[in-house]
C-alpha cells in the first residue's frame, strides 16, 4: 500500500497523521494517488478545530481503531449487527449468503434495498464526478451517493434498515460504552464522547482509514495476482477466459472492468469506477418491489435526489470490482443473479434470447427491460459489446466460452495457495 509522505503537508494542519497531504483532489491527481489523503485532511482538521486532539494519531492506530468499531455489533440498535455482519471479512467483505437485501433495525427485520458490495479494493479517494465525455465517476455507494468514506458512514449507523441508530448521540452513547472506548479517547481527546458531533466524526473518520489503508482489505493475494508478477501460470482454460473476458470482438468485458495495470502501477482493479445501464431484469425478492411504481434507479434516485432531473441516467449503476466476485452468493445491485455463471449468460444473451430473463407482460409478448417504466429502457446500453446483438444471432460467448470466463473469474479470488490451487479471502485475515 503506497503511503504518500512524500507530498508535502499544509502548515496549518499539523496534527494530522502521517499520511495526510494537502494536494487538491482532481479527477487526474486522484487516479495517479496523489490526492488521496485529503478528505481525511478536513475530517482531522475539523475534531481538531474542537480542542483538545490528542498528539496526531498515526495510521495504524486509527487504522486498528477503525477495524475494532467495523466489527463492534454493539454499535446497532439490535446489538446484533456490525459493519461486518454484512461485510464479512472471510467473504471479501461482502455479504456472506445468498439473500438480495439483508436485514437490519431493532429487531433485524427491515430488509434492505440493495446487495452489499464488497469493500476490497475501494476506491478510495474518488468523489463522485462527471469526467470531460459526461460519464459520470467515481463516488461511493452504488450511487455514487456519497462523495468520501467519512460521509459513506453515516448511513449504515443511523439508516433504519441497517445499524439503526436514528442519530449521532445514539452512536456516540455507545462508543462511549466500548471496549476500546479509553483508546478512542487516547486518540481524539478525554472529552470526545462529550462533543458528540466530533465523536461521530472521529468514528467515521478512523472506520475511513481503516477502509482505505488496512492490509487485509487490498492484498492483492489472488492466483492472478501471482501471475502478474511471474509466479504461477494460468490454467490453459483460465488463459482462454482471459483472453475473451479482453477481446473486443468476444466479451469485451475489460471496457468497462480493466484488466490492466492502471498509469500508477497498481495491479488492475477491474472495475473504470463508471457506471452503466446493463438491464438487470426486476428481483421480486426484493420486498420493496412489491409496489409496482417503486424503482431503484440507481444514479437518479430515489436514494440520492441531486440528479432526479437526468432522467437519462435512471437506472445506471456503479461497475464493481470482479475481484473476488467469485466468492459472492448474489451479484448485481439488486442481488438478482445467484451464480457467476447465470450473470455472465446474461450478458451476452440478454439480447439474443430475451426470453429467457424477462416476464411477459399483458399483451404476451416479453418485457425487456422490466425493472425500469418503459419509456426509461432507452437508457439501458444496448450498443456496446457484448450488448450488440438481435433476437436470432449467435451470443458473443458460446457456453463453453462462458465456462472459461467464469474459470478465469476464479483467479480473481484473494488468498490464493499453490499448493492446492484453491482460493479463500478468508486466509488474508491471518495476518492483517
Ligand atoms: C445491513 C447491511 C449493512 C451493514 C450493517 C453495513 N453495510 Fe455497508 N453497505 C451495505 C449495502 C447494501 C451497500 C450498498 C448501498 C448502496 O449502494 O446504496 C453498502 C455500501 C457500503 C460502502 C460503499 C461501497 C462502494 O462500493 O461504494 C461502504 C464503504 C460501506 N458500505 C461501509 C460500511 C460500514 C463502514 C459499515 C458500518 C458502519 C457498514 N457498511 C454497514 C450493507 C451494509
Ligand atoms: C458497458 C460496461 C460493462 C461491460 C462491457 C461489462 N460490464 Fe460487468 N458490470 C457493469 C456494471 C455497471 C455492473 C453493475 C451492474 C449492477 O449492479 O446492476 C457490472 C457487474 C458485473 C458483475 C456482477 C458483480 C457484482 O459484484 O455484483 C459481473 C460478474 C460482471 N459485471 C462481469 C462482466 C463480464 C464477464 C463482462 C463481459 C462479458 C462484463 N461484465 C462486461 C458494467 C459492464
Amino acid at each position: 500500500m503506497p503511503i504518500f509522505r512524500s507530498a508535502p503537508r499544509a502548515h496549518a494542519l499539523s496534527v494530522l497523521p502521517d499520511v495526510a497531504c494537502s494536494q487538491p483532489v482532481s479527477a487526474a491527481a486522484t487516479r495517479s494517488g496523489r490526492g488521496r489523503w485529503t478528505f481525511f485532511v478536513v475530517a482531522l482538521a475539523l475534531i481538531g478545530s474542537a480542542s483538545t486532539v490528542a498528539a496526531s494519531p498515526s495510521t495504524s492506530a486509527l487504522a486498528d481503531l477503525g477495524r475494532k468499531i467495523f466489527a463492534d455489533e454493539s454499535l446497532s440498535a439490535s446489538g446484533r449487527m456490525s459493519c461486518a455482519t454484512c461485510h464479512d471479512p472471510k467473504f471479501a467483505h461482502a455479504q456472506n449468503n445468498a439473500l438480495a437485501v439483508q436485514p437490519g433495525g431493532a429487531n433485524l427485520d427491515v430488509p434492505g434495498f440493495r446487495a452489499v458490495p464488497s469493500l476490497r479494493y475501494l476506491n478510495v479517494d474518488l468523489p463522485f464526478f462527471f469526467a470531460g465525455d459526461g460519464t459520470p465517476t467515481g463516488g461511493f455507494n452504488r450511487d455514487g451517493s456519497a462523495n468520501t468514506l467519512i460521509e459513506q458512514a453515516s448511513r449504515p449507523f443511523l439508516a433504519a434498515h441497517e445499524m439503526a441508530n436514528g442519530d449521532a448521540a445514539g452512536v456516540v452513547d455507545k462508543l462511549g460504552r466500548a471496549s476500546y472506548a479509553d483508546e478512542f479517547r487516547g486518540l481524539f481527546g478525554g472529552d470526545v464522547f462529550a462533543r458528540i458531533d466530533d465523536a461521530f466524526l472521529a468514528a467515521r473518520y478512523a472506520l475511513a482509514v481503516y477502509e482505505a489503508t488496512a492490509p487485509e482489505l487490498r492484498p492483492f493475494s489472488s492466483k492472478f495476482d501471482l501471475f502478474l508478477k511471474g509466479k504461477v501460470k494460468l490454467g490453459a482454460q483460465e488463459l482462454r477466459g482471459f483472453a475473451w473476458f479482453n477481446s473486443p470482438a468476444k466479451g469485451g468485458c475489460a471496457g468497462c472492468h480493466p484488466s490492466t495495470r492502471a498509469s500508477n502501477g497498481e495491479p488492475p482493479l477491474f472495475t473504470d469506477y463508471t457506471y452503466d445501464n446493463l438491464g438487470v431484469p426486476r428481483n421480486a425478492k426484493i420486498p420493496a418491489t412489491a409496489d409496482p411504481d417503486y424503482f431503484d434507479f440507481g444514479l437518479c434516485g430515489p436514494d440520492r435526489s441531486d440528479l432526479a432531473a437526468r432522467r437519462d441516467l435512471c437506472g445506471a449503476f456503479k461497475v464493481p470490482t470482479l475481484r473476488n466476485v467469485a466468492t459472492r452468493k448474489v451479484v448485481f445491485h439488486n442481488g438478482q443473479f445467484t451464480s457467476l455463471r447465470e450473470a455472465i449468460e446474461f450478458y451476452v444473451q440478454r439480447d439474443t434470447n430475451p426470453g429467457k430473463w424477462y416476464p411477459l407482460g399483458a399483451d404476451g409478448a416479453v418485457r425487456k427491460f422490466d425493472d425500469v417504466p418503459a419509456p426509461l429502457a432507452r437508457n439501458v446500453n444496448t450498443g456496446e459489446v457484448p450488448y450488440n446483438r438481435r433476437p436470432g444471432q449467435a451470443p458473443a460467448l458460446s457456453e463453453l466460452e462462458i465456462d472459461d470466463v467464469v474459470a478465469f473469474l476464479g483467479t480473481l479470488t484473494d488468498g490464493y495457495d499453490a499448493a492446492t490451487d484453491t482460493a479463500d479471502p478468508a486466509r488474508d485475515l491471518a495476518q492483517p
